[in-house]
Formats: structure tokens, sequence, C-alpha cells
């Protein structure tokens, strides 16, 4: 690829080369990078990295290249719901909106028609992986990996745990015994897909859909294979925080019956994270797990506001932290409406409490509307990391999988110089600079799926408005 290439750097920075010589090597990997190339020079370039004859792809004015998107929670078997019950805060939501479709997909074919259509929204809207839960039917996630694993995306995909449900008679595991094996099985059933972009996630659902018994076998799991993901929700609503701490009275918080069953480790994603208590965020930290801010279903549920400026400067491991759509909690499957309501969350938290909520007179985020490298991260690196793939996706970079989308502004408005998109390779560089910063930024609060031309995974292209 010859033209603009923005990457995420950190949360207070990202790099945005004008005139980008990226070259994606057959295995899918990024095999090398120059970061400014004058045309004059686009041969040379080429030859000396030994690539003179790779398939040339030249960017059009109006077009960049950015990492892929990673959604690091959301619910594949509720796209078919997305949108509606709003009225409900989170627990009447899940017994009179959620429970009710997802016992749907114990029809497997169901399921199966279902995700082709949630799978290629979910791909056509950036996101290039995915971390996914699906409901308690064994062969209905089956399904949803398989779906996945056909589309090429890069995901995690888990069986909800769930053998208690005060909230639904009819949407329950018969016990423990039986959630695990099912478990077992679909982890299995995934190991030995012929590619490894899709892997399992342990998902006991919530504290609430499980016994300590089945707490304490999933954390075992964790515990002994270090390399599965674990992913579950914490601290999303006021009630829900009450019924869990009704339930556990012997433990002193909701992040407490986790770290209790070893449920709280380095792999395991947090959603939410709405009412941490400083002593929940002060454990979070220490176990290094990480979190999925879902502003948009925070909103919606009527949740609350996560402070995420107070988790990225308590450093929760390294600032991790990532975006996750929560559908259909939250009411998009694109990682821009997540951006724009995280931005929308920070500025909203700052005209409740003023700048005074700043803790530490150290803080660089808390008591401060995100900016745009930092929604860049959370959307892209921080949600890799957050899912432990911080060292193969999320940037780009030599060695790094080639996730990235294809975007352009070109088509959005009548008339491009609005988009500032005429890019003459010759103007100065510094010059080129500010209109591709102007670009992202557009581009992340009013974009969406028509100005993602291509999705590629691993350097397949698997998805975009131009795709097929
Ligand atoms: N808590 C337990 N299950 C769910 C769910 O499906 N969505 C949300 N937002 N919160 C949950
Ligand atoms: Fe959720």
């Amino acid at each position: 690829f010859y033209g603009p290439v923005i990457s995420s750097k950190d949360l207070t920075a990202y790099h945005a080369w004008p005139r980008c010589v990226l070259c994606v090597g057959a295995d899918g990997h990024i095999a090398w990078i120059e970061h400014d190339v004058a045309p004059s020079d686009l041969q040379t370039v080429l030859e000396t990295n030994g690539s003179a004859d790779a398939n040339f792809i030249e960017l059009r004015a109006g077009e960049f290249l950015l990492p892929g998107f990673v959604d690091t929670h959301t619910h594949a078997p509720q796209v078919p719901n997305i949108g509606s019950g709003q009225q409900y805060t989170l627990l009447e939501w899940l017994q009179h909106v959620t429970f009710p479709m997802e016992e749907q997909f114990a029809d497997v074919s169901f399921a199966h028609t279902s995700y082709k259509d949630v799978v290629r929204r979910i791909i056509d809207s950036g996101t290039t992986t995915c971390c996914y839960y699906s409901t308690l039917h064994l062969d209905a996630t089956k399904a949803l990996a398989d779906v996945v694993h056909a589309a090429g995306q890069r995901a995690f995909v888990g069986k909800c745990n769930m053998d208690v449900n005060d909230l639904c008679a009819t949407y329950v595991e018969s016990d423990a015994a039986a959630s695990l094996r099912d478990t077992d099985n679909l982890i299995a059933y995934i190991r030995a897909l012929p590619h490894d972009l899709v892997r399992p996630v342990l998902t006991p659902r919530f504290a609430l859909s499980c016994s300590r018994q089945l707490l304490s076998a999933l954390g075992e799991r964790a515990r002994a294979d270090r390399s599965l993901l674990v992913q579950t929700h914490i601290d999303e609503n006021i009630g829900e925080i009450q019924a869990v701490h009704n339930t556990f009275p012997e433990c002193s918080s909701y992040a407490a019956v986790y770290d209790k069953y070893n449920l709280l480790g380095q792999h395991t994603v947090l959603a939410h994270a709405v009412h941490l208590t400083d002593a929940e965020l002060e454990l979070i930290k220490e176990r290094r797990s990480g979190v999925a801010h879902c502003p948009t279903s925070n909103f919606n549920l009527n949740s609350g506001i996560c402070n995420v400026g107070r988790l990225l400067d308590n450093g929760i491991n390294a600032r991790l932290v990532g975006l996750g759509t929560d559908i259909s909690g939250g009411f998009s499957t694109s990682i821009l409406t997540e951006i724009r309501h995280a931005s929308i969350a920070s500025k909203a938290l700052l005209m409740h409490t003023g700048s005074e909520s700043q803790r530490h007179t150290d803080s660089t985020f808390e008591g401060k509307p995100l900016g745009v490298a930092a929604c860049l991260h959370l959307a892209t690196l921080g949600g890799a990391r957050v899912c432990g793939l911080g060292e193969r996706v999320g940037k780009f970079a030599p060695g790094y999988a080639f996730d990235a989308l294809l975007v352009s502004v070109r088509t959005d408005a009548g008339n491009p110089r609005l988009w500032g998109v005429e890019q003459d390779r010759e103007l100065g560089i510094k010059r080129l600079g500010h209109i591709l910063d102007s670009m992202l930024e557009r581009f992340l609060f009013t974009g969406d799926d028509r100005n993602i031309l291509r999705v590629y995974v691993q350097g397949k292209c698997i998805g975009g408005a131009a795709w097929r």
C-alpha cells in the first residue's frame, strides 16, 4: 500500500504518515513500513526492500489505512433485539427483552442463520477482532464459532455459563456439571478449527448467573490454562450490585467475588466497571485485568457513566482499557459509536462534577475530555491489549498482523474540500499531516460503514463496502 496511514502510538498520540509504504507479506503479517516516501522515491524504496514485484495498491485522495477496530465486549444473539427495550434498566431488561430472545437460540438452524447476518454486519462495521458472548447453548455457540471462522474474523467466542437465573426460570443450565461439560466441549471444538483466528473464552455471564460451585470450577480452568481468556460483567448497575452483595455476603465487593474464585486475572475482560469502588479498582489493578468500556450501553440502560479517566490514571495494567458495543445494551454494532459516546461520556462527567473531580494532582485523563488519540487507542491497541493480543494486532508495525480498514472519506461530501481530502503528495509533509488529522477526526465522529471500503484480517480482505 502507498498512501496515508494512521496508527495509534499511545493514549496521547498517534502516528499519521501521509505518504507511507506498508508492505504485507503472504502470511498476512506486516513485512516492512517506510514512513515517508516521496513519489519520486517510490520505485527505489520498493526495490531496496525486495518488493518490486509486490501487488501494489495506491490509495486515492481521501483514503487512508487505519488498524481494525477491536470490540472487547458484545453479545451476538442480542443483535436481533438491537434498538428495543430502552425503557428498562439492566435487570428488568434482561428479564423482559434479553433472556426471551436468547432462549430462541436453542434452535440451531435459527442460530446459524442469525449469526451469519450478525457477523457480517459486525465485520462491515470495521471490527476485525471481536469478543463474543453467545447464549448458554452449546450447539448454537459452535454455530457462532463456525460462522466467525468461515468469515475470517479474529474473535473470541464464549458460551454463557449460567446455572442460576432468578429472572427467567426457563433460561438456565440444569446444573454446574452440565455447564462445565459444555464449556469443555466448546473449548476443544474451537481449538480444533483449522486456523487459530477464533479462540475460546470462558464466559461466566456475571456473578448472579453462576453458583459458587460453577465459579470455582471455571476459576480452576482459568488457573490451569493461562492462555484462556475470561470475560464477564462487573459493577454495571446499582440494583445488580446490590443483588451481588445480597447473594455473596461473604465477599467484600463485586470484584472480590470474582477474585475469590480465581476469575480475576491478567486475561480477564471486565465489562462496564461503571461503579467500581477504590478498593475494587486497586484489586483489579493488582490482578492486571482489563476493562471493556461500553458507553453506549451505559447510557442506554441508564447504568451510569464510567469514569474512564480515573481508570486510565490508575494504570489498570498499563492502561488496559478497550471499547465494547455491548449489543443490545448498546444500540450499535460499530465501535465508531462507542468512540463518540466515550467522548461524550467524558464531557458529561465534567459537566456534572467540574474540574475538581480530579482526584490526583498528577491526573492525566480524569476530569478532562477524552481526546482523539485516546479514543483511537481505546478502539484499537487498547482493545487488543485487553484481550491479550497487544503484541499481534492493534497497530501497524513490522511483525504485526495486517488487521486493517481501508477508509474513504471521498464519497461522503459533494465537495471534497469540505473533508480536506485533496492530497497532492508534493504538498509539505506538515500540511499533509494536518489534512490527515482532520480526516481522521471527522471519520471517527461522523463516518459509518459506507466509509469503510475494505476490512482486512491477517492480510485478507473479509468485508467492507467495496468488498465482493
Ligand atoms: N449482565 C449480565 N448479562 C448481561 C447482558 O447480556 N448485557 C449486559 N449489558 N449486562 C449483562
Ligand atoms: Fe454485556
